[in-house]
């Protein structure tokens, strides 16, 4: 999806061609209402690929678009149609063309030409400051143990599936998963749908052979978004966003993983030839792949020294759960390629890297009840009770299971052992259980008929999961949370009005609807638990302040379904 934005900074040095005004008006082809295109239709056609791809890297890649989604889709329906006209100016590296034709049966078998390696891991500080002593121990052999300062990168280590792209003269010509690392399997056709990933690489011909290597994952937001459609509709959900983007990195039908939000960072090369004519340092490796308008991580440094490594991984930490992405911890190389050589590797890991991982963001623990909580719109959220778990380094107590279907699907029962998840600020959630470990008297669970709260009759409507309260606001839930939406900050924003507040509002029955806030007197208020004469006289002030709002707040705020 392209939104509209205004580009925030100029950009890495990319020129989108202006292609809304041709500069050479020619004859007019069939279907464009009489409007001047180029007489050369396929040098039209090249300037619309290389404005479409050029978009696809401000957005994808720099997090930058350059113009609104409309001017794009006039672009590629522009496109679309010479192509139409000249099928036979089509290329395999048209935007158009991303998406394959067919569905493929199985996929073919793919030998790395150089392996594709795992890593070692540090667990504490301790066990990187051992890393960076094994390396200058190795570098300084024969030196007599001088003491220096080793350059490393330190990289978010990205919670998604390894990947392996070759672009030969500067066409993507084959992506692999990693397999057991000597051979994977040949997802050409999907990653090919992957928009951050060029299907040519920018600034002429390109080396004759060029390896890279990064991971494949899907942003939070937009794995949420696709669970949630999947389970509106009463598809297949996945446990996590890592899970989710191999799901659809091994699509046989690449016309779903084109639906699926995949992005990609790049943070290596695994074969290139000698025309690439690539750096000796790391981190102008992962400039020159930038450069040629590969994806590559914003969070990528050079640091002198292990104490910066570790300085860095605390600092990562500490916005892991603002990345928008999972990460499980972050990557220590050796920045200097040739010194990588002297310090070599064992079996199947590297001795220049190691990966220093943080606190996983799925725990078992013991799930002891259900509640049922009433939303505004009257909805029935089944809550699991949970023995306290750390995940993600916070003590976590509750977990949605989101509705009856999905505590079916996933056969959820009080008693259970139960995976918990808690990523980001997203609202923690059970995404499995451990049948293993189910005692006998594990019971299930259904959601009532009548609302917990009001007692109306709840129901499900027919093609909807949601079982919902009947009672409108006649039901206190919905009338609390109504009232605390109508408050909120994104509508009608009157500071003051609390949780607390509401409820103590709603139980002596001094606001019934949302009109009833504007009634509210400074005397009354003052009454109230936790209320002095002053917090009543500023709330008072802020209802006053909320008459006059905007339309769209006010439309908002009403929350109508
Ligand atoms: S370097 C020899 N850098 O982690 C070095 N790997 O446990 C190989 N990964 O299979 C990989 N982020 O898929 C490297 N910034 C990063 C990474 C990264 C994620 C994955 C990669 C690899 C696995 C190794």
């Amino acid at each position: 999806m392209h939104l509209s934005s205004r580009p925030r900074s100029a950009g890495a040095g990319l020129e989108v061609p202006a292609v809304t005004a041709p500069a050479n008006p020619g004859r007019t082809l069939p279907g464009n209402r009489g409007a001047a295109v180029p007489r050369d239709v396929a040098s039209r056609i090249a300037a619309l690929r290389e404005a479409i791809a050029g978009h696809d890297h401000r957005y994808y890649v720099l997090d930058d678009p350059a113009v609104p989604d409309h001017e794009y889709d006039t672009l590629m329906r522009e496109l679309e149609g010479l192509e139409a006209e000249r099928p036979d100016l089509v290329t395999a590296d048209s935007p158009t063309q991303r998406v394959g034709a067919t569905p493929a049966a199985s996929f073919a078998e793919v030998v790395h030409r150089v392996p594709m390696l795992s890593l070692a891991n540090a667990f504490d500080d301790d066990d990187v400051r051992a890393f960076d002593r094994r390396i200058r121990e190795r570098l300084s052999e024969g030196e007599g143990g001088k003491a220096f300062t080793v350059e490393y990168t330190g990289e978010a280590k990205i919670d998604g599936v390894a990947i392996s792209l070759v672009y030969e003269h500067g066409r993507l010509v084959r992506g692999a998963t990693r397999g057991d690392g000597a051979r994977g399997e040949d997802v050409t056709a999907n990653v090919r749908t992957i928009k951050a990933i060029p299907l040519r690489l920018l600034g002429g011909a390109g080396p004759a052979w060029l390896e890279v290597r990064g991971e494949i994952f899907m942003p939070r937001a937009g794995f949420e978004r696709m669970n949630e459609a999947q389970r509106a509709r009463g598809g297949r959900t996945y446990v996590n966003p890592r899970n989710a983007a191999a799901g659809a990195l091994r699509q046989l039908d690449s016309a779903v993983t084109a639906t699926r939000p995949l992005r990609m960072y790049c943070h290596g090369v695994g074969l290139a030839s000698d025309d690439a004519a690539l750096p000796h340092r790391h981190s102008d490796v992962l400039d020159a792949l930038a450069g040629w308008g590969l994806p590559i991580s914003p969070h990528t440094r050079v640091l002198a020294g292990v104490e910066a490594c570790l300085a860095y991984h605390a600092d990562l930490g500490r916005r892991r759960d603002s990345l928008g992405y999972d990460i499980d911890g972050v990557v220590f190389k050796l920045n200097d390629l040739r010194a990588r050589e002297i310090v070599g590797q064992v079996s199947r890991a590297p001795r220049w890297a190691v990966a220093c991982k943080y606190p996983a963001q799925e725990a078992l623990t013991r799930l002891v009840g259900i509640d049922v909580q009433v939303g505004r719109t009257g909805i029935l959220t089944p809550v699991a009770r949970l023995d306290p778990v750390v995940v993600g380094g916070a003590t976590v107590t509750n977990a949605t299971l989101h509705n009856q279907d999905e505590i079916d699907r996933k056969d959820v029962r009080v008693g259970d052992t139960v995976w918990v998840r808690r990523a980001g600020d997203v609202i923690p959630e059970v995404i499995r259980v451990v049948p293993e470990r189910r005692p006998e008297t594990a019971e299930r669970f259904r959601l009532p008929g009548r609302c917990p709260v009001c007692g109306s009759e709840a129901v499900r409507a027919e093609g909807e999961v949601a079982v919902r309260c009947t009672g409108g606001l006649v039901c206190p839930a919905q009338r609390k949370q109504a009232i605390r939406h109508f408050a909120s900050r994104r509508a009608l924003d009157v500071e003051g009005l609390g949780e607390k507040l509401v409820d103590q509002l709603v139980e002596r029955a001094m606001v019934s609807t949302v009109a009833d806030v504007f009634g509210l007197g400074e005397e009354a208020l003052a009454g109230l638990d936790r209320m002095g004469e002053k917090s009543a006289r500023n709330l008072v002030e802020s209802i006053d302040r909320a008459r006059r709002t905007t339309l769209d707040r006010f439309l908002y705020a009403l929350g109508i379904r």
